[in-house]
């Protein structure tokens, strides 16, 4: 599933199902926690694919705030750089979770342009152990997305790699909303 963004020349959001550590654009985003310690759900996938170099680059960047991301190369990946982006913990809504996830996603894009990269790849930040409930990520995720493409940025693709038909469906139903909007 494809969505040209109107008036960018043609910069494209993509969902697909999917597992993130084989996709080939510049970067690829990881789900990770404020220790950049590694864990399990993508960010154990992105560091077994990867290697030891990128938990090296972790451990000497020491942490990384929540609603933010840092970067480091993406050793063996097909991918130039992981962006380890920091989601916040579902604590039901009201400890500003929806301004820390789309902080995760717009730090990312940030890092992603300084870098003049132009493809990025996203798993769906904080939906899984951190329990965020999709149906209100997906909107916040494809939105901030929407936002960074609009601007002046070197990223012209943004692809949404999603691990089960259950999200892949959620982020789906949110783009047919922000095609109608
Ligand atoms: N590719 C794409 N998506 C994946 C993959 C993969 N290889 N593996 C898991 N996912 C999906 C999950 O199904 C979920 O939809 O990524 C989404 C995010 O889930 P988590 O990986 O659990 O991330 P999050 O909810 O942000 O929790 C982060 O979990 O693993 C720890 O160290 C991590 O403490 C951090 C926390």
């Amino acid at each position: 599933m494809k969505y040209e963004i109107s008036g960018t020349g043609g910069r494209t959001v993509e969902l697909v199902l999917g597992d993130i550590t084989r996709q080939e654009t510049d970067a690829i985003v990881n789900a990770a926690n404020s220790g950049l310690r590694g864990g399990a759900g993508v960010d154990g996938a992105i560091h077994r694919a990867g290697g030891p170099g990128v938990m090296k680059e972790c451990r000497e960047l020491g942490g990384c705030p929540t609603g933010s991301a840092c970067i480091t190369t993406a050793g063996r990946l097909k991918a130039k750089f992981v962006i380890h982006a920091v989601g916040p913990i579902w604590s039901g809504g009201g400890s500003n979770e929806a301004g820390l996830l789309a902080g995760a996603y717009r730090t990312s894009l940030d890092l992603a342009k300084k870098h003049g990269l132009s493809s990025i790849s996203f798993p769906s930040i904080s939906t899984g152990a951190y329990r965020y409930p999709l149906e209100q990520a997906a909107p916040i995720a494809l939105e901030t997305v929407e936002d960074h493409l609009k601007g002046d940025t070197s990223v012209s693709r943004v692809v949404f790699v999603l691990f089960n038909q259950a999200t892949f469906d959620a982020y789906a139903a949110a783009m047919a909303e922000l095609q109608v909007g």
